[in-house]
């Protein structure tokens, strides 16, 4: 491993996240474990607010040079799967929006018609980031109302679809019961879901409104396999919902072919089976292709790829070839699908960063692979082969390009004892949603056969579209000595 050197701010790689205070304050070396109290803003890092400029000053050139205020200064943050800091671009036209397209977008006037335009493009910009139209694009809040509103629309096309059978005088053709009562709607999950899919599923399931299966990923390759859902369908199932990636392992599921398969089954069933994929880990660092992957439904979560907390639905044909029922009653907007006056400055931002992502997609990912392997490469050349174990890597499963989880084997190293004891890094344990778990391993690695031992020492470190070399020795370096102070303690 090359030394690790401390870069000073002129000799940064300028795709380097900068880490110098806005105003100049000393650096302190507290520990941290989690992102919640170091918002990432982002701002221009050779030109950031201690030199006085504003955004709207910075030249863009496309690439991220990310400031991140109120994060000490030698702190490194590789958190990039719990949430990402905003695009300097993506600030500034958020920052345009909220002064120039104030308007209600369904006015006639001259703010209005801007915001609506402001709309218009952004929801083209997404639709083209997820190989969809224009109007398969419903904004939301962000990814976890997007989901609830696939599981709510799944539910209600099922009892739609029991009604029109029953106007037809059809009776279900259930396998195993001996009344002509429909039975409960079937839902399929898999066991490693974000917990916006998980504890909705669980809601429905305690409600008694649907049934509910959860499919184990595979032990060996951390995926859900596609047999073992086809084995779940009922002739009950109304929705398959299956992530696209994972947010702690970053494995990739296979959606294509589940898709495949189900278009078949569906040829055969009285109700259709609907699918959703949640791409929100996917997005911004791996090809993300709705109508390729054959799916009816596709969350999208701006905060995961350098935009602002603010979602879109993927829907394909919306109301019409798949359902769509609204979980909101109100003012017509998106179509009477999700009503409410549109945020127009968050929907410009989202808007902005699906572009980036349409033009730079390659080169994201290509950077985010390089940075990774490097990080993994360090590792194993500071701790030793046998003392590393990647969580992430399974036989013959694809991964995003970002994520590494990894645990450094040992007593007294748990991943929450090991952040906390590193000066530099801003990683976590696993999802930011089980920050409350305490020390109890991550149910997600467990779920993927990683033995319970290793798992409470896992760390995910997931790398961004700035995270350099310089900043990986470093982080490497940190957790070094982090650990050599945790065994002096021992
Ligand atoms: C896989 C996945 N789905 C959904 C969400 C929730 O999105 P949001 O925070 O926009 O509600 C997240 C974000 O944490 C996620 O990682």
């Amino acid at each position: 491993m090359s030394e690790p050197t401390k870069a000073s701010s002129g000799t940064r790689n300028p795709r380097d996240h900068s880490h110098h205070s806005v105003d100049g304050r000393p650096l302190s070396h507290h520990s941290a474990t989690s992102l919640d109290d170091h918002h990432a803003r982002s701002h221009h890092s050779d030109t950031g607010g201690a030199n006085g400029h504003t955004h709207s000053d910075l030249p863009f050139d496309g690439h991220i040079h990310t400031y991140i205020p109120d994060m000490d200064e030698d702190r490194i943050y590789m958190d990039y799967n719990a949430t990402t800091p905003l695009e300097p671009q993506v600030i500034q036209v958020v920052t345009e929006a909220l002064h120039e397209a104030w308007g209600n977008p369904s006015s006639t006037y001259t703010p209005g018609v801007k915001a609506k335009k402001i709309i218009t493009q952004a929801r083209e910009n997404v639709a083209r980031m997820v190989g969809g139209k224009a109007d398969d694009i419903i904004f939301t809040s962000g990814g976890t109302e997007a989901n609830n509103l696939v599981f709510h629309s799944a539910l209600e096309a099922y009892r739609e679809s029991c009604r029109t059978a029953e106007q037809r005088g059809e009776r279900h053709r259930h396998e195993n019961s001996s009344t002509s009562a429909w039975p409960l709607p079937h839902i399929l999950v898999s066991n490693v879901e974000h917990d916006s899919v998980r504890l909705t599923a669980e809601h429905l399931l305690k409600d008694t409104t649907a049934d509910v299966t959860s499919v184990a990923v595979s032990k060996v390759t951390g995926r859900v396999e596609v047999e073992d859902v086809l084995a779940a369908v009922r002739s009950s199932t109304c929705l398959i919902s299956i992530m696209m990636a994972n947010n702690e392992t970053g494995v990739l599921m296979p959606i294509r072919e589940l898709c495949q398969r189900i278009r078949f089954v569906n040829r055969q069933r009285q109700h259709r089976i609907l699918l959703h994929t949640d791409a929100a880990q996917a997005i911004g660092k791996v090809r993300v292709d709705a109508r390729d992957l054959g799916v009816d439904y596709l969350t999208v979560v701006g905060h995961k790829f350098y935009a602002p907390r603010m979602g879109a639905l993927y829907v394909n044909g919306p109301g019409t070839t798949t359902p769509l029922y609204p979980m909101l009653f109100g003012g017509g907007q998106e179509r009477n699908f999700r009503p409410g006056t549109e945020n127009t400055p968050m929907i410009a931002g989202l808007g902005k960063a699906a572009e980036l992502v349409n033009s730079n997609l390659t080169e994201y990912e290509t950077h985010m692979l390089d940075t990774r392997d490097y990080l993994e490469k360090q590792l194993e050349a500071v701790f030793g082969r046998e003392r590393i174990h990647f969580n992430s890597h399974f036989p013959d499963s694809e991964t995003l390009p970002n994520t590494c989880n990894m645990s450094i084997l040992g007593p007294g190293l748990q991943g929450r004892k090991v952040l906390a004891s590193c000066r530099r890094l801003l990683a976590s344990v696993g999802a930011a949603c089980h920050s409350n778990r305490g020390d109890r391993p991550s149910h997600i690695l467990l779920s993927c056969g990683i033995p319970e031992e290793v798992a409470a020492n896992a760390l995910r470190l997931s790398v961004g579209r700035g995270t350099s070399r310089d900043e990986v020795d470093l982080v490497v370096e940190d957790l070094k000595n982090a650990v050599e102070r945790l065994e002096e303690l021992n």
